[in-house]
């Protein structure tokens, strides 16, 4: 009889507990609630939900059971899956976890990095448009979109720094600066996340890859990364504490061992500045297999020792690699891992559940009436064309051959880009098949002009063709024309992860096909689509006009149709440096000056410079035409020095010229004359966009502060040193207008 009460009560108490697990009494903090959930669970479902698999099933197809991955989800022992997509099967999913002993729900990851059902422009192309609402606004749609797919957390944004456009990932970044990769990495997190976790529209954001993985040596994709604990500091991390700051919820590591430590296993990385100093309360997930990859770089044996080696760093979940779920257990077993180590990741990732109100309601996110409304909101679509338009960069307007008229009779549209849809997309769009959702360029043009004018088309090569058995076809349509649009550049793989390239020019014979077409004397203008800057000098030397229009995604053809004809006057800037070719590689703007400067190309005699290349680049960072014209006068300073933690105001007068109304991106550069440790050249320190009509001035102020004097001394102290500092104001990094230099007193 009391053997059978006890049981009876133990029942009792057992269900209650599981109960509570699920429903939770709302007066608990969720740090109680994440402590009572621990208590209930057995080492072996802690090692579980560290760990995360990519889902097995085509994203269209029918679950299929896959070796124990099912059992595991059932039996409790998964954290999180990646790459399952659309309510439906979220939902399927979430179901069989609840089955499991204590009910934990799944965490669903995706790489949603341009837009989700609606695609937006890469990353790299949303940078150039340097205005961080517009930007802001497209992570939202996109969170809005997945998360009403099912979607609890999006690996975003990437904010590696990259200054080597031969890594094919410099798409999915926002170039090569750190002020304003920086700011947009804060807009991109803010954007992800909305009004915070637990809004049904909101996503967790993960910034990645973190750290150092841009400075791949000689732009090869997962290559090692060597540098100085200087340059780590001052260029590469702060847009990862820029991500911190905005609240993001996690932080993926990445491939490359950053001076011979791999990331996974980067206690410094991870513990020490991340989890330490910057007081991150969010979860680590490793990259792709990045914990098992340590055995290839010769870190570790075995998964055995990667297990031991990421965990002990700080890395608290295992994407992949299967290394945490078939040792993590034995690892604390052995004494090997302290069973505090696991508790703290597990509270991490709980927490994350908890605030995503998963626990409340597993099925939060998976109403599929939501699904529909969101994946057809036609205001999404106008976002993304708005957003597209912005990202365009005008690199040449000769004769200001552009806009162009819209009573022109007859266009020759011409090239491998022109009608391509699934190209205009980029790397890592989400990849819907439906091609009636993307906007063509042809498309985009027709939509524009109607019938009022007569547009022939000719494809005259492939992307990657070597032959140029279509180049009658395109001169002789060009020769019909009263101007040719000629659409050029790569192919959606042709950028991205582990798309390094050597050979960054024009692929195939496409600027053969460029001057094929130009040397019918014809008016040209020239779009490029890539996701890198490109190199195509006979290009920029000859033809009249050129837009660079990156991979817009689906509203390409309407954005650039917009540009093309002057209902939007084009106002981006390259937010990476256009080499004049490979051998500058790397070249950014934010160099420091050496002690043999060169003045110019022909101050080579023992000058830093090359003897048979020019330093200069082709496309400087921040150069970007309009259709109108910007002065820049009257520059005021509130005060020749700074003193006593003081700041200065600096204003100018900004006026428009030209005869458009148009957008200027007013750039602001700091130089520090001496320092005690060498400083760059000019440094990025603000922006504005200013919207001016013609005939129209506005004063522009800026404010300087100590934290925009401070640097890195040797000790790695961020500090300021008082001295005299060169102001510099201009339309790009090598287009300055206004100058003047003021005196920091004290520190
Ligand atoms: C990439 C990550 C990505 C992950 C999941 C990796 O190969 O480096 O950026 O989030 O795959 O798809």
């Amino acid at each position: 009889m009391y053997r059978l009460t006890f049981l009876f009560r133990s029942c009792f108490l057992f269900f209650a507990t599981l109960q509570t697990v699920a429903g939770f009494s709302q007066k608990k903090t969720i740090d109680q609630k994440i402590d009572s959930v621990l208590k209930l669970m057995t080492l072996d479902e802690k090692v579980g939900q560290m760990n995360q698999y990519s889902g097995p099933w085509a994203h269209t197809g029918p679950i299929t059971e896959q070796g124990d991955f099912l059992q595991q989800v059932k039996g409790g022992k998964l954290g999180s899956l990646l790459n399952i997509n659309g309510v439906q099967h979220t939902r399927e999913l979430q179901q069989i976890a609840m089955q499991s002993r204590l009910k934990i729900p799944l965490l669903f990851g995706q790489d949603v990095i341009h837009g989700y059902r609606t695609t937006f422009p890469i990353p790299l192309a949303e940078a150039a448009s340097w205005d961080l609402q517009a930007i802001e606004l497209s992570a939202r749609i996109a969170a809005t979109e997945a998360a009403a797919s099912g979607i609890h957390w999006t690996f975003a944004p990437m904010v590696d720094i990259a200054r080597d456009p031969r890594w094919g990932r410099v798409m999915e970044g926002a170039g090569e600066d750190t002020y304003l990769g920086s700011q947009i990495a804060g807009a991109r997190v803010r954007g992800f996340q909305g009004k915070g976790l637990g809004n049904i529209d909101a996503v967790m954001a993960c910034a990645k890859h973190f750290a150092a993985y841009g400075a791949a040596i000689g732009g090869r994709d997962y290559n090692s990364v060597d540098m100085s604990e200087r340059t780590l500091w001052e260029f590469y991390l702060p847009p990862f504490k820029a991500a911190a700051d905005a609240g993001a919820a996690t932080f993926m590591n990445s491939f490359n061992d950053l001076n011979g430590i791999p990331a996974t296993a980067n206690s410094y990385l991870q513990k020490d500045i991340l989890k330490g100093k910057w007081k991150f309360k969010g979860f680590i997930v490793s990259d792709w297999g990045s914990v098992g990859e340590m055995v290839k770089h010769g870190y570790v044996k075995n998964n055995y020792e990667a297990a031991l080696a990421a965990v002990l760093a700080g890395n608290d979940m295992d994407m992949e690699s299967r290394a945490y779920r078939n040792h993590l257990a034995q690892l604390v077993k052995e004494n090997k891992v302290p069973v505090a180590v696991v508790n703290e990741a597990v509270k991490r990732i709980l927490k994350k559940k908890f605030e995503l109100g998963l626990f409340d309601d597993p099925y939060k996110f998976s109403n599929a009436q939501r699904e529909q409304q969101e994946l057809n909101n036609p205001e999404h679509k106008k976002i993304a064309r708005d957003i597209s338009k912005k990202s365009i960069v005008l690199l040449k307007n000769e004769n200001n051959l552009l806009p162009l008229s819209k009573n022109i009779k007859t266009i020759a549209v011409i090239g491998p880009l022109a009608k391509s849809k699934m190209e205009m997309l980029g790397f890592w769009s989400t990849g819907w098949p439906d091609s009636n959702y993307i906007v063509s360029q042809y498309e985009g043009l027709q939509n524009k002009l109607g019938t009022g004018a007569k547009l022939l088309y000719a494809r005259g090569c492939g992307i990657e063709d070597s032959s140029r058995n279509g180049f009658d076809e395109a001169i002789a349509i060009a020769q019909q024309a009263d101007v040719v649009i000629i659409s050029v550049g790569e192919k959606r793989d042709m950028s991205g992860e582990a798309k390094s390239r050597s050979n960054i020019h024009l692929p195939g014979v496409q600027e053969e096909l460029i001057k094929a077409i130009y040397s019918t004397g014809k008016p040209v203008v020239v779009l490029i689509s890539a996701g890198r800057p490109l190199i195509f000098n006979w290009t920029a030397d000859h033809v009249q006009s050129i837009l660079y229009t990156w991979w817009l995604g689906d509203e390409a053809g309407n954005a650039i149709a917009d540009v093309l004809f002057g209902d939007y006057n084009p106002s981006g800037k390259l937010p990476m440096t256009f080499p004049l070719t490979e051998g500058q590689l790397p070249i950014y703007y934010n160099h420091f000056n050496t002690g043999r400067p060169a003045e110019n190309d022909r101050d080579r005699f023992y000058r830093s410079a090359y003897i048979d290349l020019s330093i200069h680049p082709k496309f400087p960072f921040g150069y970007g035409l309009s259709y109108t014209n910007f002065k820049y006068d009257n520059l005021k300073l509130s005060s020749a020095t700074i003193k006593d933690g003081k700041t200065i105001d600096v204003s100018f007068t900004l006026t428009n010229t030209g005869k458009y109304s148009g957008e200027e991106v007013v750039q602001l550069y700091l130089r520090d004359e001496v320092a005690s440790v060498v400083r760059p050249v000019k440094e990025l320190k603000d922006f504005r966009k200013v919207f001016l009509q013609p005939g129209e001035s506005k004063q522009v102020t800026f404010i300087i502060n100590k934290e925009k004097l401070s640097f890195y001394n040797q000790k790695l102290q961020w500090i300021t040193e008082p001295g005299k500092f060169d102001l510099m104001i201009g339309s790009s990094s090598d287009d300055i207008r206004l100058k003047q230099s003021f005196e920091l007193n004290g520190n």
